[in-house]
Order: structure tokens, then sequence, then C-alpha cells
């Protein structure tokens, strides 16, 4: 099928690949022409585990092209899917300008019946106003072209995308058009082949789904940042408690891993801005505001923690930091932990030295030639010269260092580790100070 994709971002360009593979004929546009070029010249501009190859797959096959020209772009695809950012606006509420740009272009240039997919992450009513803005420009135009919105909100996990595109938990359908279920049913055919992986439903239903998914699973990070602050005041180890929680099935393992805050490009402002829709129609979400409360505090106990070490004066001090993006497997930096946290230390006085396998370009693009940051080559060298170690993000490369040569370069032998990646009794043998989150008494923050 002849598909169209608006927007190469995480979204735009995975599921563009993803179609391209499975063999359909694949059009990505995007306005950002430095993005086009670098696609058109083999490199891709995002760091995902296995993206590159697929991409230069799908591009020799003549599969997936790429466009800067809207008019091409609408020409092409019987299917138009907008996968363009919805970030925050002043007031927390989505930002639709894009996606509403997208639908304007459509209707300005479109001449055959037409399916407008809703890829991006947008409130409630947003097909509606897709709908208005298309069919104004075709009003304008003197035409009376049919065509169709459906919302396909996308679950794809940024580290796992290609995965999960490939092997989705669900394809979520928003539409009352029989047309242009069809025409969905069709091209996720291949995705449905082991099992029928579609849900059908109208579309306000649909966009709800993926804000009701997004605000449910941040819902279960505060949850376990709030246990794991109640735990180490306590005197409890949260990590026995997860996996006392974790063994009943009607709570389950998944998903309950305490932390320094969750960040990326989703939980933070889909919280919020559901809570703003919520607003908008008179109901105030006491339990997202909740969780969106004890996210933001949480992004500052490490610093709290280090800072109560060295007794409230962290001035001149130098952290080694590992882990800068915002999760593992991706170079993503939008509301990052960390960055909330070198920006605690910056205030505060201190120097940071750090090191991510794969965002260092991603933080020197965010804070250039910042006074007090050290980008370093590889996590040993953060450690050289540093007072204590942080680590902000759980890359598999940080689970088994050498703890002897920590101990070694570091002026102090002390980890404050965001993640909980390691036994306090393990690095207790090797002579090192360790602060978890929510793991006994001696984690202790102060108040
Ligand atoms: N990143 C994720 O893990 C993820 C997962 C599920 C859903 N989402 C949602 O998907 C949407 C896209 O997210 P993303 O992370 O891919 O964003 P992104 O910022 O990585 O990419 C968005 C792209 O859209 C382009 N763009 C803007 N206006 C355009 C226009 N008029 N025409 C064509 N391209 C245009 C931008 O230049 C950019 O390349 C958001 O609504 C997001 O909430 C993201």
């Amino acid at each position: 099928m002849k598909i169209t994709i608006f927007g190469t971002g995480y979204v735009g360009l995975v599921t563009g690949a993803c179609l391209a593979d499975v063999g359909h004929d694949v059009l990505c546009m995007d306005v950002d022409e430095n993005k086009i070029g670098k696609l058109k010249n083999g490199h891709i501009p995002i760091y995902e585990p296995g993206l590159d190859s697929i991409v230069k797959h799908n591009v020799e096959a003549g599969r997936l092209n790429f466009t800067t020209d809207t008019e091409q772009a609408v020409g092409h695809g019987a299917l138009q899917f907008i996968a363009v950012g919805t970030p925050p606006d002043e007031d927390g509420s989505a930002d639709l300008q894009y996606v509403t740009a997208v639908a304007r272009s459509i209707g300005q240039y479109m001449t055959d019946y037409k399916v407008i997919v809703d890829k991006s992450t947008v409130p409630v009513g947003t097909g509606d106003k897709v709908y208005a803005a298309a069919r104004a420009e075709l009003d304008r135009r003197g035409l009376e072209l049919e065509f169709d919105v459906v919302s396909n909100p996308e679950f794809l996990k940024e580290g796992a995308a290609i995965n999960d595109f490939m092997k989705p938990d669900r394809i979520v359908i928003g539409t009352d058009s029989e047309r242009a279920q069809d025409l969905l049913r069709e091209v996720y055919y291949p995705f449905n082949r082991s099992h029928d992986r579609m849900i059908y439903m109208d579309i306000r239903s649909a966009e709800l789904t993926k804000y009701a998914a997004n605000a449910m699973l941040a819902t279960k990070i505060s949850f376990m940042n709030e246990i794991a602050n109640i735990s180490e005041r306590l005197g409890a180890d949260i990590e026995a408690v997860r996996r006392g929680i974790g063994s009943d099935p009607r709570i389950g393992y998944h998903f309950i891993y305490p932390g320094c805050g969750y960040g990326g490009s989703c939980f933070p402002k889909d919280v919020t801005a559901l809570t703003r829709t919520a607003r908008d129609c008179d109901y105030e979400a006491r339990l997202l505001n909740a969780v969106d409360e004890v996210n933001a505090a949480q992004k500052h106990v490490l610093f709290d923690k280090v800072s109560h070490y060295f007794q409230g004066n962290v001035e001149g001090k130098v952290v080694a930091l590992w882990g800068l993006a915002f999760k593992p497997n991706t170079d993503d930096m939008r509301e990052a932990s960390a960055r909330m946290l070198m920006e605690d230390l910056w205030k505060a006085g201190a120097k940071v030295q750090a090191f991510d396998p794969e965002a260092m370009e991603e933080t020197q693009r965010i804070y250039g030639d910042q006074e007090g940051l050290q980008l370093c080559g590889t996590k040993e060298q953060a450690l050289k010269g540093a007072d204590v170690l942080v680590i902000c993000t759980e890359w598999k490369e940080f689970r088994s260092p050498d703890f002897a040569s920590i101990a070694a370069a570091l002026k102090e032998p002390v980890i404050f580790d965001g993640r909980n990646l390691y036994e306090p009794e393990m690095l207790e043998r090797y002579g090192m100070i360790y602060y978890a989150i929510g793991r006994g008494r001696n984690q202790f923050t102060a108040v």
C-alpha cells in the first residue's frame, strides 16, 4: 500500500521503516531539511537499536523514501500518517500546532480520497480538529473530496521501538468509518499473523487510551518511588518490598522499579496534558497531579543525597556521572533525570564529569560549553579525579563494573545509584559506601 508519514522523529521514522519492511511503499516527509538531508545520505539522525539496518535495507529496496516536499507527500499515500511532535504548551496542554499544520497541508493538496491517521499523542477531540482543518482547506479550494480521520496511537518504547512496532501488544484503531477501518486492517495485516492484535473503538476512546496507558505507567513509577521514600525513612529495603508485592499476580513484577524519577518525551508531558484536559472539562485529576508532583520531587533525590553526604556543601566537588539519557538504549535526553541532577549540582557550585554510551552528542547540543561540565569518552575517564560517582541511567555496561578500580579512582569510595543496580552487601565487600533509592536506613535523605 502507498503510505505517507509526516514527521521522521522517533515514532515517524520507526513507523515508516517498519511499514516499508513488510512491503508497503512509504514516503516519509519532514519539514526539517537537515534531518531529511541526513536520511537521504544514509545517516540516521537518532539512536535506536536496529533502526539503521532496517532503514538502509528498505531504502535500497526502493520501498522507503524521504522528502521535504509537502505536495509530493500528500500525493503519495492513500494513508497519511501524522507522527509529528505534540510538545507541552506553556499551560501544560499538548501543543497541536504541528498536527493541525499537517492536517491543513493534506487539505491543501489532496486530490482523491485519503485516510488521515493520527499517530501523534493528542488530546481527546483532536480528531475533530484535524477533520475541520483539512475540511477548511478543501472548502477554500471549493472541493467536496471525501476523507476520514483515524486515531491510531503509538505505544512503542524508545530503545525497543523496532521490536515493539513489529510485535505490538495491540494496535488500537479509533474510527467510525468502515472504509478507513478496512484500509488500516490491510496496512497492519502483516503484524497480526500469530494472532489478531487489532482493537477497534471510537476515535475519542482511542485518543484517551494512549493517555490512560502512559498515566498508568507513570503512576506505577511514582507509587514505587513514594514507597521507596517511605522505605528509607523506616529502614526497610524497597527491593525486598518490590519482590514481595510483585509476586501478587494482581500487581505483577513489571514496571515497579523505584528510581530517580521518570523522564522522556512522553510520560511527563502526557500526564500533565491529561490533567489539563480533565481540568478543561471541570474535573480535577488529583491522583495524576500527585503522580507528577512525586516525580518532580524524585528528580532531586540524588542531589539531596549527595548534598547530605557532603553536609550541605558540594561547592568545588567533582561528581562523576554515568548515564545522561532518560533511559538506556536511547540518546533521548528530554526531561532526563540526569539533567535535573546536573543543574542542581551546577547551581550548588559542583562540577560534573559525565559519560553516556549514546547521549554525548545530545548533551553537547543541549549544554554546549556549560561551565562545570566535562564530557568524557569512557566511563573510566569520568571517574578520574572525581570525588564521588552518581548513576542516573541503567545502561547494561554499568551493571557489573570493576568496583575495585572505581574505589581506587574516586577520592571517596562512594556511589549514589539512582537505578538500584547493585547489591549493597557486595559493594560493602569492596569497601564502598553505597547510597541507592529506598534501600535501608543509611539511605535517608536530608530533610
Ligand atoms: N518518542 C516516543 O517514544 C513516543 C512513543 C509513542 C508516542 N509518541 C508520540 O508521537 C509523537 C511524535 O513523537 P516523536 O518522539 O517521534 O517526536 P520527534 O520530536 O522525535 O519528531 C517529530 C518530527 O516531526 C517533524 N515535524 C514537525 N512539523 C512537521 C510538519 N508540519 N510536517 C512534517 N514533519 C513535521 C519534526 O521536524 C520532527 O522531526 C508525539 O505526539 C509523541 O507524544 C512518542
